[in-house]
This record gives C-alpha cells, sequence and structure tokens, in this order.
C-alpha cells in the first residue's frame, strides 16, 4: 500500500516544482509528476497546494522546569500544537542539574517524551559544568544522538558558566563533532545593571528590557565566536535579538568562519513597545534576550535574506500569564522568562517573510526547515522532499486565512504573543513518517507516536 499525494507543487530549498510524491511506508520512494495511480494506492490530492517538508522547529523547552515553575507545555500539548502548525520535528533541551551527569538528564527527558510526543524530537543537551569527567559525558551524549550542546553566557548562579568551561566544551567538540549552541548575553554585566535597578526600586516588567541592553547581547557574541575560533570549531548563536549581535555574526561569516545563528519570529515581529503596556500584561512578553527598538527588525530580515542568519526557531517556553507569569507581580526578575510560539512559526514566517516579498518560498522552506535540518545533524532524513527521505510533509495551504489567538491555538497556554495577527497560509494537511497527523486544523494520530532522533555529529559542518 502506498500513499500518492497527486498535482501538488514541491517545495525544497532549492527549488519549487509540479509533482507527485509517493510515499511507501515512512519514506519518500518517488517525487515526479505524472506518477501514476495503481490501485494499491491511496490518493491525496493535493491541486492548489504547497507541498513543504515538514518544519523542523530546533529550539524548545517542553516541560521545563525554570524560574520557580515548569513550562506549560509538555511533550503532548506542544508537539500537537507544532504539529498543526506544520512542524514535525522539535530538537528539545535537556538539562544536566549542576553535579550530576549528562546521563540522568537525558534518561529524564526521554521519560518526560517518549509516551508523549505526537512527532519527531531530538535534544540538545544544556551543560552546567563540566568536570573532567563531563567531557566524556559529551561524547556518551554525541554517542546516544545529541550531538550538540548549550551552554549559558546568562543567568548567574542559575546556568550560566565561565568562559573556562565554554572553551573546554568548544574543544571537547572538535574531538566529537558536535556543535555548541550559544545564548550570548553578558550575564555577569546584565546582573549588576538588574541590581541597581532593583535598588532604584524599578521592578516593572519593563525593566527586564531596559536592563539588557544590546550590547550586553553582541559583547558576549562577539566572544563566544571567539572562543570557537580559538578552538577551530563551528557555533551556533541561539535566539540572536539585535542588529549590534547580528553585525558580529556577520563580521565572523564575511571572515569565512563557520558561525551560525537563529533568531525567533518574536524579534522578526514585536518590538519593545510590548513592554510598555498598562499594568502587568507585558509580563506576557518576557523573555531573554528581551524586545528590541524597532529599527532592530528590519536588520534581522535582512540577516535571513542574506545568510548571515540560518534558522528561525521558536525558544517555544510558555508560561500562563494567570497563575505562572504573575510570579513576578512584584519584581521582574521573578517572571519565568520565555513565551509560546510554536504553533505559529510556519504561519507567521510564510505571511511576512514570503508574503511581504522579504524572503523567497525556497529560503523560507531553508530557514524552517533544511538548514536546521542539516547544521543539527538530521538531513536529508529531515529536511526536505526527496526519495529516501522521511515522509514529513505540511500540504500548505498559500492562500487560507488563519487568525492567530489563544481563543483558538491548541498551546497550552492563556495567551499568544500574536494575539489578533491575520496570517496567510496555513497546514491544510501534514504527514509524519507518511502517517496523516493534521487534518483540518485538527490533530487526528496517536498520542506517543513521536520518535527519539539520533542525530549525527556532524553540525556546523555545512555553511
Ligand atoms: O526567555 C527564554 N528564552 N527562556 C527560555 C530559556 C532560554 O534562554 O532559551
Ligand atoms: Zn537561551
Ligand atoms: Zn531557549
Amino acid at each position: 500500500m502506498g500513499l500518492l499525494i497527486k498535482n501538488g507543487t514541491v517545495v525544497t530549498a532549492e527549488k519549487t516544482f509540479a509533482a507527485d510524491v509517493l510515499i511507501e511506508a515512512e519514506t519518500i520512494r518517488e517525487v515526479r509528476a505524472g506518477i501514476p495511480v495503481e490501485p494499491a494506492h491511496e490518493v491525496v490530492d493535493a491541486s492548489g497546494m504547497l507541498l513543504l517538508p515538514g518544519g523542523i522547529d530546533a529550539h524548545t523547552h517542553l516541560d521545563m522546569p525554570f524560574g520557580g515553575t515548569t513550562s506549560s507545555d509538555d511533550f503532548e500539548t506542544g508537539t500537537r500544537a507544532a504539529a498543526i502548525g506544520g512542524t514535525t520535528t522539535i530538537v528539545d533541551f535537556a538539562i544536566q542539574a549542576r553535579g550530576t551527569r549528562m546521563r540522568d538528564a537525558l534518561d529524564t527527558w526521554w521519560k518526560k517524551a517518549e509516551s508523549k510526543a505526537c512527532i519527531d524530537y531530538g535534544l540538545h543537551m544544556i551543560v552546567t559544568d563540566l568536570p573532567e569527567a563531563g567531557l566524556e559525558d559529551m561524547d556518551e551524549m554525541v554517542h546516544e544522538g545529541v550531538a550538540s550542546f548549550k551552554l549559558f553566557m546568562a543567568y548567574p548562579n542559575v546556568l550560566m558558566v565561565d568562559d573556562a568551561t565554554i572553551f573546554r566544551a568548544l574543544q571537547q567538540t572538535s574531538r566529537n563533532g558536535a556543535l555548541i549552541c550559544m545564548h550570548a548575553e553578558n550575564g555577569s554585566v546584565i546582573d549588576v545593571i538588574v541590581r541597581q535597578a532593583l535598588a532604584e526600586g524599578k521592578t516593572a516588567p519593563v525593566y527586564h528590557a531596559l536592563t539588557r541592553p544590546t550590547l550586553a547581547e553582541a559583547e558576549a557574541v562577539h566572544r563566544a565566536i571567539a572562543m570557537a575560533e580559538m578552538a577551530g570549531v563551528p557555533i551556533y548563536i541561539v535566539h540572536l535579538s539585535s542588529e549590534d549581535a547580528l553585525n558580529q555574526v556577520r563580521e565572523a561569516r564575511d571572515r569565512g568562519l563557520p558561525a551560525f545563528a537563529e533568531t525567533c519570529p518574536q524579534y522578526l515581529l514585536l518590538s519593545i513597545d510590548k513592554m510598555n503596556l498598562p499594568g502587568f500584561e507585558s509580563a506576557k512578553y518576557v523573555f531573554t534576550p528581551p524586545l528590541r527598538e524597532k529599527e532592530n527588525l528590519p536588520k534581522l530580515w535582512d540577516g535571513l535574506r542574506t545568510d548571515h542568519l540560518q534558522v528561525v526557531s521558536t525558544d517555544h517556553c510558555p508560561f500562563c500569564f494567570e497563575d505562572q507569569k504573575a510570579l513576578g507581580r512584584e519584581d521582574f526578575t521573578k517572571i519565568p522568562n520565555g513565551g509560546p510560539g510554536i504553533e505559529n512559526r510556519l504561519q507567521l514566517l510564510h505571511h511576512h517573510g514570503v508574503g511581504a516579498g522579504k524572503i523567497t518560498l525556497n529560503r523560507f522552506v531553508e530557514i524552517v526547515s533544511t538548514a536546521p535540518a542539516r547544521i543539527f545533524g538530521m538531513y536529508p532524513q529531515k529536511g526536505t522532499i526527496a526519495p529516501g527521505s522521511d515522509a514529513d510533509i505540511a500540504v500548505w495551504d498559500p492562500k487560507a486565512k488563519h487568525l492567530i489567538s489563544a481563543k483558538t491555538h491548541h498551546m497550552r497556554v492563556d495567551y499568544s504573543m500574536f494575539e489578533g495577527f491575520e496570517v496567510t497560509g496555513n497546514a491544510r494537511q501534514v504527514f509524519s513518517r507518511g502517517e496523516l497527523i493534521v487534518k483540518g486544523g485538527e490533530y487526528v494520530g496517536r498520542v506517543g507516536r513521536g520518535q527519539y532522533l539520533r542525530r549525527a555529529a556532524r553540525g556546523g559542518a555545512w555553511q
């Protein structure tokens, strides 16, 4: 029995062409116009539809303990919402607790995901300390398909590690082929500014943004890239938010260094204006790095167009406004950092990127699927529509209108950062490894069907 998607327009990072797609079991067998229908085929008509490789969100935080609480989407609700928005793979983060082995964290995160994930998932490992044995732990993780590690230059006393730790981790990746993902903000400087603000009675959410200058981001991006250059390895900057930081990546890439970076829809579409809402409303937009002055937005779009930025991920880290963000009503430092977005990434990028003429359709596919697959060791199993690849396909209606709202979204969070945004372009059906999992805007697959992805340690080998 094969599944034949007829009459669609296939979009890859390289080209757009009319073709049928034949799927057998979980894999794409053929991609060409005029594949004959046979009695054993189940046929799906995709006339007028684009066939996109399923989206890959390389930065999510599901069921993550953080800021005195836990992100409100678990692997079931989060991956279901992702699927509805056309994303068929995520890479989430396991967290090594200080003083413990990375294996413990990996086991914990596998348990969180295994009976719940609705789509395929990989894991990065957040490294919080690195004794000598930690270097072996990194190799063991790579062996388990954890081909990337996140380190924090921010959040002192919580997640932040010092430069020696960062440098040793970078050096270890020259031996094991993994990729270091960097949260690049100068946490020590920010901590001083934050303490001064609190001492002056500045406790409202807006001070989260005002105490984290773009220069603190740019300095850390510069330092991270310089350390990667000294170690002779690639580096990937996560959730890059500002022109100042982008300039550092541009300078490095223009010198031929393998420096990669992602941004997120919130930095492309929202500005610091959201931090001046009445009452406590701006807490909805407290995440790190913070929203920036609006002059940064077109610069980030330029960065995507010119490939100084390679990826758009969501950094989905939802906390409910009523009972979680509220932890910081009296003190912005106690507001759990993070925002929701896993469901809306493709819709927003398609509408505001392709629809607005800022990026081509092929670049859109590259940014939301192909580049993360390549950088994080999943290509060509994921990230393209080609014979031999997993049959992860979003049947995309480029004309469908959709109103983004917390009233209708599927994420387990009581607000949307993009409330009231009207977008054109949405997933009509979604296939994951050949199985129909989304139809008519609803998830129709089995909970727990998602599989752990063992990723190859070649991150960053591709530029
Ligand atoms: O505010 C954010 N970004 N929360 C999630 C943790 C992180 O730094 O990515
Ligand atoms: Zn981060
Ligand atoms: Zn994050």
